[in-house]
């Protein structure tokens, strides 16, 4: 969607200050624009909104959404701290600056070489989902001669009403301890000597809806806390939802932390957002190749297709379309493709574009999370490059470089 960061000055699309087109001139497409003002804004919202509530929670930005250096520095230096899901994302957040105490590592199958060296490098807190982990992180600790500092995901057994595809807190997903299998664990935690057990994490999903489905998930994870005052902090997740259709109503930050501020009181609190700040902070640029029309169907054929932006294709998720220079004509209804040899390469089964011809570019909204992160080389594509607009809104550069063929056969024989 259009926002303070992507609009149109006339008929260009701007980021922030920025004539998108002009970005394209040197950089082709297709090409992820970011804008790490947007990204700060939406960070301090989030931050404002519990500091405001009443909870002093400490931010941690969920790296996968999109763990590009130039995004991680941006929000290191504004004080967020960081969620990693594998040792690549550990890496690249100390690459960023960020302290090793200040990162959660989390994950449903961590590696002993990622545990290994998330324990060498000293994250603050490794967030484990299953007893064999617990032992096994015991183990490596003594070895390694340290004390590990750990939190236990509980599993609430809450379906959160989300897409289905990234609902994770229903019984039968595979993260996450059931409540029992937590307490179990804490009340032998004198067998755990080299761990301390510090925190109970709770993440139902992503794109929430329902701020009482969440209420009622965390305060399964703090009834349980209570019980065992060796735990000390909640770690609540991510999942705060952003708005991908003009419309569509979602609770807001504020709904979310008011809500929960009664529940957390007294603990120390981390939150794992990641969507909620970099989304609406990127758009994904292509260009119209080819228009096509066939049977009773037209085609608008671009250069991005589920290589650079798989979540339509995957998910079903919508993002929309606008042109980065309108212009008069008439409107054309067509299937918005990409050129990947797999029907299912489709962005939108329905868009209505005005005056589209060959070499226009187009920009697909609201593609800052979950985007270039799920990028790949499928056909042999070289991933795009990745631009950033800086914080001052005026200047930009090249924050990841486009992938060459070069690149494609770097790493074989
Ligand atoms: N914490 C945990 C434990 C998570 O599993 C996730 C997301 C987050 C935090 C961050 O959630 P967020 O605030 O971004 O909603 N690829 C999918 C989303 C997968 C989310 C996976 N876990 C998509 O494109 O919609």
């Amino acid at each position: 969607m259009l926002n303070d960061a992507f609009h149109y000055r006339t008929d260009s699309l701007y980021a922030d200050s920025v004539r998108v087109n002009s970005i394209l001139q040197s950089v082709g497409t297709p090409v992820y624009i970011y804008s790490l003002k947007r990204i700060l804004t939406n960070y301090y919202t989030i931050r404002d909104a519990f500091f405001g509530a009443g909870i002093h929670a400490h931010v941690h930005y969920s790296a996968k959404a999109n763990a590009n250096l130039a995004i991680l520095r941006t929000l290191i230096a504004a004080g967020a701290q960081i969620d990693a899901v594998s040792g690549g994302e550990i890496y690249r957040a100390l690459q960023a600056g960020a302290s090793p105490k200040s990162l959660v590592f989390a994950g449903v199958g961590k590696t002993v070489s990622e545990l290994r060296y998330a324990m060498e490098q000293g994250v603050g807190w490794i967030n484990g989902e299953n007893i064999e982990e617990f032992s096994l992180i015991d183990h490596l600790a003594g070895t390694l001669g340290i004390r590990q500092q750990v939190s236990l995901r509980l599993n609430p057994n809450i379906a959160a009403k989300t897409l289905p595809h990234i609902a994770t807190g229903h019984g039968g997903a595979k993260f996450g301890l059931s409540a029992d299998a937590i307490s179990r664990i804490l009340s032998r935690a004198a067998d755990y000597p080299h761990l301390i057990f510090d925190g109970i994490h709770v993440h139902i999903g992503s794109q929430l809806h329902d701020v009482t489905e969440t209420v009622q998930a965390v305060q399964l994870a703090r009834d349980l806390a209570a019980e065992f005052p060796i735990i000390q902090t909640l770690d609540i997740g991510g999942g705060i939802p952003v708005a991908y259709s003009p419309g569509e109503t979602l609770p807001d930050v504020r709904d979310f932390a008011e809500a929960l501020a009664p529940v957390v009181a007294g603990y120390q609190v981390l939150l794992e957002p990641g969507r909620r700040i970099v989304a609406d902070a990127g758009i994904l640029v292509t260009e119209v190749q080819y228009i096509k029309h066939q049977g009773d169907e037209s085609f608008v054929i671009v250069d991005a297709g589920m290589t650079e932006l798989i979540r339509p294709m995957l998910y079903n998720a919508h993002h929309e379309v606008t042109p980065v220079e309108r212009k008069p004509g008439s409107i054309l209804h067509a299937q918005l493709v990409g050129p990947v040899c797999e029907s299912t390469d489709v962005f939108a089964q329905r868009i209505a574009l005005q005056g589209v011809e060959r070499g226009d570019a187009l920009a697909l909204l609201t593609a800052g999370a979950y985007g270039m992160v799920m990028a790949s080389n499928y056909n042999a594509r070289p991933r795009p490059p990745e631009v950033v607009i800086h914080p001052n809104g005026e200047t930009w550069s090249v924050a990841r470089r486009r992938e060459t063929w070069a690149d494609l056969t770097a790493l074989e024989e």
